[in-house]
């Protein structure tokens, strides 16, 4: 059974209903564009030039919109052409998603403050990857200071992060903003979707400075399309993304919601395990005296991208609060189905960076252990039973790399802004 109003089955209303139609509108579905006015005396013609001929407005200036199917005009949507009149939303009516009969585009009244709050903090959070220098990187990439090992690990690790923050916003872009129905929300992703542009220019930048031309770059950037584990795990997000937006049953629908969750429940797991386990390998170069301009740049996109999964973790919660037929039994079992095959993931992309087991000061079987440990504080942040029960931290070193929170993050809500273990939740 659908948990939504069929009315999607009836023809979309006019986008120009609730007008008053003149006649010679009322007998063409597409109004003619008025003529155009000028108040300027007509010039006098002249005797050589052709006659001038009074040709109608460009027909292109008025298009005619398509029916949409699979969507019920009554949800709200920022595809939704503006009505008059239409009434304005009280805070009772919006939802997170699948609000409906008023536009997504007004921003008040506020329904989620900490939403806002969430933006604001973000905003004030905001650096620049120019503002740190590379100078001591450059000359250890460029006077053999790193192994073969400890190289193959960094290239294998920026392409994979640099393919991963196109992804991030791709799937905000093409599959979440379109189901998320508070204006508020919209703003926050928004600002998250320029953040993960700012982390591009990170990568791209940290590989400039090292000197490298656009072969170097591009042949270090490309990995991900060439090592199969890379290739693998920015698939298995890409499916998620995909399941949203390929979905046959009509947006609101329960079948939609299922696959929106689970397209969040995936993008959390960027956010707060892929990333975090990731920036852990550069760390690992750091405390051997390696790459550590680069370490502070990965410092301050951990700080963002942990931001962002304070956020994501907030909706879904929402999400399931709003809709909590969403997360029955089966439910709940394919999210711990989903962070499973993600440690799986992360922890072959660990072999694949570390063939030989590691590098010094890290393991394949400390950075398999962290992927775990992450995955549990995933699933408990979700009120779901953990899988893998590590005990101890593998890496609590990473505590080092931590980046004080500059503001007082969510008045309290979350209570310590940490990175080395578990977000600490209320
Ligand atoms: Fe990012
Ligand atoms: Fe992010």
């Amino acid at each position: 059974m659908l948990e939504f109003d069929d009315s999607h089955s009836h023809p979309p209303p006019s986008p120009l209903s609730g007008l008053k139609k003149t006649p010679s509108q009322a007998a063409t579905p597409t109004p003619a564009a008025p003529k155009p006015v000028s108040s300027a005396p007509a010039p006098a013609p002249k005797a050589a030039a052709p006659a001038v001929e009074q040709r109608p407005p460009a027909e292109v200036l008025t298009p005619t919109a398509r029916p949409v199917p699979q969507r019920s005009s009554e949800l709200a949507s920022s595809l939704n052409f503006m009505t008059i009149g239409r009434k304005r939303a009280d805070a009772d009516s919006i939802r997170i998603i699948g609000g409906r009969n008023y536009d997504v585009r007004q921003p008040v009244p506020v329904k989620y403050p900490s939403v806002r709050e969430h933006f604001l903090s973000a905003r004030n959070n905001f650096w620049t990857p120019h503002e740190i220098s590379m100078g001591d990187d450059k000359v250890q990439w460029n006077t053999g200071a790193l192994t073969e090992e400890e190289i193959w690990l960094f290239k294998c690790n920026i392409s994979y992060l640099t393919a991963s923050d196109n992804l991030v916003p791709d799937n905000l872009n093409n599959a979440i903003l379109e189901h998320i129905t508070a204006n508020e929300m919209r703003q926050y992703l928004r600002w998250q979707i320029a953040e993960e542009s700012n982390h591009i220019e990170s990568y791209f930048f940290i590989l400039e400075s090292f000197g490298l031309d656009e072969k170097g770059q591009g042949q270090i950037f490309s990995l991900y399309q060439d090592v199969p584990e890379l290739v693998n795990k920015l698939n298995w997000n890409l499916t998620f993304t995909n399941n949203v937006v390929n979905c046959e049953y009509p947006q609101g629908s329960m079948e939609a919601n299922r696959a929106l969750l689970e397209d969040l429940i995936s993008y959390y797991v960027f956010e707060y395990l892929f990333f975090p386990l990731g920036f852990s390998q550069v760390f690992a170069l750091a405390r051997q005296g390696k790459l550590r301009n680069t370490a502070q740049q990965y410092q301050y996109i951990w700080r963002d991208e942990n931001l962002h999964a304070i956020n994501e973790r907030w909706l879904i919660l929402q999400v399931i609060k709003e809709n909590p037929g969403l997360w029955d039994a089966t439910m709940q079992e394919r999210a711990r189905a989903i962070v499973n095959e993600a440690t799986h993931l992360e922890s072959e992309f660990g072999k694949a960076s570390m063939p030989n087991g590691g590098i010094s000061g890290l393991s394949v079987k400390s950075y398999t252990e962290y992927a775990q440990l992450m995955g549990d504080n995933l699933l408990k942040s979700l009120n779901l039973k953990p899988l893998f029960n590590i005990k101890e931290h593998p890496m609590s070193w990473l505590a080092e790399y931590e980046m004080k929170q500059e503001v007082n993050f969510f008045e309290g809500r979350v209570r310590d802004y940490r990175v080395g273990t578990a977000l600490d939740w209320e």
